[in-house]
């Protein structure tokens, strides 16, 4: 269900910038024009899918993300939207995965069959292009906020993540670690793999 602060998030994420994974992604991607975007949020990554020409299935565990993007999508028929978990979506055969900042909140119970289903619906060649949440993350640590955003919270470190992309080449691997303090001596580590893989053909 939504909160203020997953609604806020859409908010704030509507138009963000493409990260460079994704543009690296696309460098890589060939046969039919044909993306996955899992837990797509407020649609960034559609959107910008769409301007290059992809045809995009799209879901997300949240209503409000599905309606938001619904409304932004209206009449494009290449804009395939599902409300539905890792676990449920029906995954169609595509060129390309993205799974930006999302697969985090994967129940760990459910994690190796979702992995399964997405390495099974990438065509041969196929790029998965995601991030991962690293165990330094604030996230992983006891003041995250359960009740406010996605209660279950998914971390890997860099040798289980790379035995996950057994089957795969993997074309990029980036560990991104910063801190930040707040006014007040708050203060958030960010601490995340992101990851652009070829599935082996
Ligand atoms: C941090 S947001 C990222 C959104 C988008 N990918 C982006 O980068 O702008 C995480 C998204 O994952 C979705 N999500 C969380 N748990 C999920 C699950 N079990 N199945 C599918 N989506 C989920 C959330 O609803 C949210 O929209």
């Amino acid at each position: 269900m939504s909160t203020p602060e997953k609604l806020n998030y859409y908010a704030d994420t509507l138009n963000r910038a493409v990260r460079e994974d994704l543009l690296f992604a696309l460098d890589h991607t060939d046969g039919d024009k044909v993306a996955i975007d899992c837990g797509c949020g407020a649609g960034a990554d559609i959107a910008y899918l769409r301007a290059q020409g992809f045809t995009v299935h799209a879901f997300d565990i949240e209503q409000d993300s599905i309606q938001l993007c619904r409304e932004r999508f209206e009449g494009d028929e290449h804009v395939y939207l599902t409300c539905a978990s890792f676990s449920e979506f029906d995954y169609p055969n595509a060129s390309l995965l993205v799974a930006d900042s999302s697969l985090f909140f994967c129940p760990a119970a459910e994690f190796d069959k979702v992995w399964g289903r997405i390495t099974q619906s990438l065509s041969e060649g196929g790029i998965f292009c995601g991030s991962f949440l690293g165990p330094q993350d604030s996230m992983a640590g006891p003041d995250y906020d359960k009740q406010a955003f996605w209660p279950d919270v998914l971390v890997f470190d860099e040798a289980e993540l790379k035995a996950i992309f057994a089957c795969y080449e993997i074309l990029s691997f980036n560990e991104h670690k910063v801190s930040k303090k707040f006014e007040g001596g708050s203060e958030t580590q960010w601490h995340i793999y992101s990851v652009v893989a070829r599935k082996n053909r």
